[in-house]
C-alpha cells in the first residue's frame, strides 16, 4: 500500500431501508451504492479497503471487484467495529486514512481531496454544514425548546485523520468501551485537534427509499 488510503464503510445492514440485500448493494445510477463510493475515493486515495457486510463478502467484491480495491473485509456489529476491522487491514506505514460511508454517494472527488489538504497540521478533518434551520427539542410531540443553532454544524463524511491519530482514538475507545456516531467523535474525546470544513449541501446519506430517490435525481 502506497500512499493515502480510503475505508469505505459499507458494513450496514440498511435496517431504515427495509429491503432483504444490505444498503451498499442497492442499484444506483447504473452500478451499486458501495461501487459508486469507492469511485469517488480512489480519485483521492491510491488504496482503497471495503469494509462488507459479514457473510456478503462475495456480493461485495462482484460489485466493486473491476474498480480495483485493495482489500474487501468484514465489518462489525457498529460502524466504530467496522472501521476498526478495516483499519486491521491498512498497512502501517500508511500516513493518512480516510474513512467515507458508502450510504454517502454523492460526494464530490473534490471533497475528498479538500479534506486531505486540510489535515496538514492537524489530526483529523470533517466537512460539516452549518445549520440553517430553527433547531427544536422535541419530547413525545412537544416541543421541548430551541437551541441556539450558531454553534452546531452537521458532519458529513469523508473524514481525513493521521492514521496514527485514528488508530490511538479507536484503540481508546474500545478500551474505554466508547461507542462513538463518527471517527472524529473519538479523536475529539481524547484532545485531538480536528478541524471543520465547508461539506457538500448534496453529499446526502442515504438512509431510507426515499432518499435513494432523492439522491438518484439529484445526480442527474
Ligand atoms: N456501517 C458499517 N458497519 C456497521 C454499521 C454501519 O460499515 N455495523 C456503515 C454503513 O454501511 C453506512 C455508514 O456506516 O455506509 C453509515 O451508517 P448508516 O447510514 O446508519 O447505515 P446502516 O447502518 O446500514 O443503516 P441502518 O442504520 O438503517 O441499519
Ligand atoms: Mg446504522
Amino acid at each position: 500500500m502506497d500512499g493515502d488510503v480510503a475505508i469505505v464503510l459499507a458494513a450496514g445492514r440498511g435496517e431504515r431501508m427495509d429491503t432483504t440485500i444490505p444498503k451498499a448493494l442497492m442499484p444506483f445510477r447504473g452500478t451499486t451504492i458501495v461501487a459508486r463510493a469507492v469511485e469517488l475515493a480512489s480519485a483521492a486515495s491510491e488504496s482503497i479497503v471495503v469494509v462488507a457486510p459479514p457473510g456478503w463478502e462475495a456480493e461485495v467484491d462482484r460489485a466493486v471487484g473491476k474498480l480495483g480495491v485493495d482489500a474487501i473485509v468484514a465489518g462489525g456489529e457498529t460502524r466504530q467495529a467496522s472501521v476498526r476491522a478495516g483499519l486491521a487491514a491498512v498497512a502501517a506505514d500508511v500516513d493518512r486514512i480516510l474513512c467515507h460511508d458508502a450510504a454517502r454517494p454523492l460526494a464530490s472527488p473534490a471533497l475528498f481531496t479538500r479534506a486531505l489538504e486540510a489535515l496538514e497540521g492537524w489530526d483529523g478533518v470533517v466537512p460539516v454544514l452549518r445549520v440553517v434551520d430553527t433547531v427544536k427539542r422535541v419530547q413525545d410531540g412537544r416541543i421541548e425548546g430551541t437551541e441556539p443553532r450558531d454553534a452546531l454544524a452537521l458532519a458529513q463524511t469523508p473524514q481525513a485523520f493521521t492514521s496514527a491519530a485514528l488508530r490511538e482514538a479507536h484503540e481508546r475507545a474500545a478500551a474505554d468501551g466508547f461507542e462513538g456516531s463518527d471517527d472524529a467523535l473519538l479523536l475529539e474525546r481524547i484532545g485531538y485537534r480536528v478541524r471543520a470544513i465547508e461539506g457538500e449541501r448534496t453529499n446526502l446519506k442515504i438512509t431510507t427509499a426515499e432518499d435513494l430517490r432523492l439522491a438518484e435525481a439529484l445526480a442527474r
